[in-house]
């Protein structure tokens, strides 16, 4: 049954709205070797897989990618596949037949449906359980799958592309990856760099998002100090380009630089120096043990930024147990959960110049 023919999916999301391409790529080396990979790869059909830490912008990087492709006309159908539980992820992906299981009241297309003649963004592939991904390998090699619980195989134009937070080859290697569905999304690879590996675009963001959020917060605050951007081109931004936009957030809607310079120091200030006492003998053994305990709590710390509070999959970027992050998250004093996240919308406010 070919797709086309029999049903029209409404559906379509919009690429527009992302930051001005020189923001996107900023001046480094590291990011100006990515545009031209990105250039080359954009306009062919070849699956995709965008590999990088929590917030350096893979999902942005989709999108665009999207918007310069040859199906760029097409919908852009973006999966969330770490946030939505592997039993969902079928049929949110594959969709169902009426009847197909208890609540299945109607028959329902799947995302991968909806993206026929577009590009299907599966970010967070790494997480997909095995079951799921003979059903995707499936559906790469002969552009066919079926709704849960539907006897007809359906036809599908798609162009995939992927992001993972984690090398695939640890996960073939731990057995929770399939090979074979890892040398059919893998035909083209680009690695976004860590924000702490390009550091000399952070001012540029920063005035970026200085301009789109003081618009979109109706903030009459002044721009940065030079004192501040210097911080900001020391810090290590563990949660990447996420983190330095919460903290523009946080800054224009609060007005001062003083309580996310503060937030900035604390952190350089744990990280390099551990406390001594001025005068006196020093407990060596006493003192290690405090700065080592002190560096955890910020190393996790930064691990559950990065994995945006998940503390699973902190844990195994850390790899230790989930018992033993949850311990050392109360050994640290650090909060169980993320608090104070301030919800950010979608990217639409060109940057104005600087
Ligand atoms: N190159 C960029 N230029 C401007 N803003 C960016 C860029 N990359 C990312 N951002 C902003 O940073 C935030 C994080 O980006 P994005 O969600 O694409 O990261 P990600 O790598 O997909 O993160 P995760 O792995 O957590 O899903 C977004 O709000 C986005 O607007
Ligand atoms: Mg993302």
């Amino acid at each position: 049954m070919g797709l086309a023919s029999t049903q029209r999916v409404p559906l379509t999301l919009r690429t527009d709205g992302l930051p001005p391409e020189e923001v996107i790529f900023g001046r480094s080396a590291a990011m100006q070797d990515f545009r031209q990979k990105i250039k080359k790869f954009a306009g062919t059909s070849v699956p995709l897989l965008i590999q990088g830490e929590s917030g350096t912008g893979k999902g942005v990087m989709a999108r665009y990618i999207h918007s310069r492709s040859s199906v760029a006309a097409g919908p852009f159908v973006n999966v969330n596949c770490a946030a939505i539980p592997g039993t969902l992820l079928e049929s949110e992906l594959f969709g169902y037949e009426k009847g197909a299981f208890t609540g299945a009241y109607a028959s329902k297309p799947g995302r991968v449906e909806m993206a026929h003649m577009g590009t299907l963004f599966l970010d967070g592939i790494d997480e997909i359980d095995m079951a799921l991904q003979a059903k995707l390998l499936q559906l790469l090699q002969d552009s066919q799958f079926s709704r849960i619980g539907g006897a007809e195989d359906i036809s599908v134009q798609i162009r995939v592309i992927c992001a993972t937070g984690r090398p695939l080859e640890h996960e073939i290697a731990a057995g929770r990856f399939r090979a074979d569905l890892y040398y059919r999304i893998n035909v083209a690879r680009v690695e976004l760099p860590a924000l702490r590996a390009r550091l000399e675009d952070v001012p540029q963001l920063a005035a970026h998002f200085y301009d789109r959020l003081r618009q979109r917060h109706k903030s009459s605050v002044s721009p940065i100090s030079p004192v501040m951007v210097k911080l900001f081109e020391k810090h290590s931004w563990p949660g990447n380009i996420r983190e330095l936009e919460n903290l523009m957030e946080r800054y224009v809607i609060l007005g001062s630089e003083e309580a996310i310079g503060e937030e900035l120091a604390n952190w350089e200030r744990a990280v390099v120096t551990p406390e001594l006492p001025a005068t006196g003998p020093i407990h060596l053994k006493n003192v290690t043990r405090k700065a080592v305990r002190e560096l955890e709590g910020k190393i996790i710390l930064s691990a559950l930024e990065a994995n945006r509070w998940n503390r699973k999959r902190a844990a195994r970027d850390l790899r230790i147990s989930y018992r033993a992050l949850l311990y050392k998250i109360r050994q640290a004093g650090l909060p169980a959960k993320r608090s104070g996240e301030i919800a950010r919308a979608p990217v639409n406010v060109p940057m104005a110049s600087d």
